[in-house]
């Protein structure tokens, strides 16, 4: 399955895309993690990511596309978790386009709807994994050991972007630029839109959110089956 997961920061994208990802046996690809090891790399991008990540805006659309268009092409044929991309229409375009020379479709967007006056206390206590990225919260996602990542031991982190200033700053660049392109795909029918609830705990989140995949994987199983039907 090729799958978008779309919500405000703090939404739990992060934390959702890596349990659907094992679940369902896709490749997690998250633009902000991307860009992230791009700008600690100190390299002359990095340094300009620097600027935009910080402050809380969106990283200009034709450098986001060219560094996501070599890890959507290496992945999309195995079945591809896109978390934080597209975020704005020209993005949603780019992809649209890619997707098509691949002759592979996208087939499911899914909106993890959270009101904003929850996202700012999940973003300034949320801490993160500096290997592999696993994010936990100091109050609602809390590691074994104190301050230490369940799988890697290492000392958590907290992300320079994580401030409550710069949370207003990135909402407001969700509702101008990203809201957007749910409309795009709804409006034209281009992939099925789905809306869960992004209230409630971690894993009540995520039986909603397996739910939807696993009726999608079932529903594709079931087109796959007609069509070798069809041929025979
Ligand atoms: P990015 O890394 O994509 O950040 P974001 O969209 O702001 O989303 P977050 O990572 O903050 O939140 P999340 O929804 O993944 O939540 P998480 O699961 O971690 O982007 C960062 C920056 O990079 C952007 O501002 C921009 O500059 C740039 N960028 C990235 N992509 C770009 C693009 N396509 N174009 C242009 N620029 C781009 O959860 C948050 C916390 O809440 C965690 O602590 C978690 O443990 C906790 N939590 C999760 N679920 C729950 C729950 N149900 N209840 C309580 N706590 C919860």
């Amino acid at each position: 399955m090729r799958v978008v997961i779309i919500g405000p920061p703090g939404a739990g994208k992060g934390t959702q895309a890596k349990r659907l990802a094992e679940r369902f046996g896709l490749s997690h690809l998250s633009s902000g993690d991307i860009l992230r090891t791009q700008k600690s790399s100190g390299s002359e991008l990095g340094k300009k990511l620097r600027t935009y990540i910080d402050a809380g805006a969106l990283v200009p659309d034709e450098v986001v596309v060219a560094i996501m268009a070599g890890a959507i092409a290496a992945q999309a044929k195995d079945g591809l978790l896109l978390d934080g991309f597209p975020r704005t229409l020209a993005q949603a375009q780019a992809l649209d386009r890619q997707l098509e020379q691949l002759c592979l479709p996208l087939e499911l967007v899914l909106v993890v709807d959270v009101p904003d006056e929850a996202v700012v206390e999940r973003i300034v206590g949320r801490r993160s994994c500096p290997k592999c990225k696993r994010p936990y919260h100091v109050k609602y996602l809390r590691p074994r050991n104190d301050g230490r990542c369940d799988d890697c031991g290492l000392e958590l982190q907290q992300r320079s972007d994580d401030t409550e200033e710069t949370v207003k700053k990135r909402l407001a660049a969700y509702h101008a630029q990203t809201a957007p392109v749910i409309e795009y795909y709804t409006g034209a029918g281009r992939a099925p839109v789905v809306k869960v609830d992004g209230r409630g705990s971690p894993d009540e989140v995520t039986a909603r959110l397996f739910e939807v995949l696993g009726a999608q994987a079932q529903r594709k199983r079931r087109g796959q089956a007609t069509e070798v039907t069809a041929r025979d």
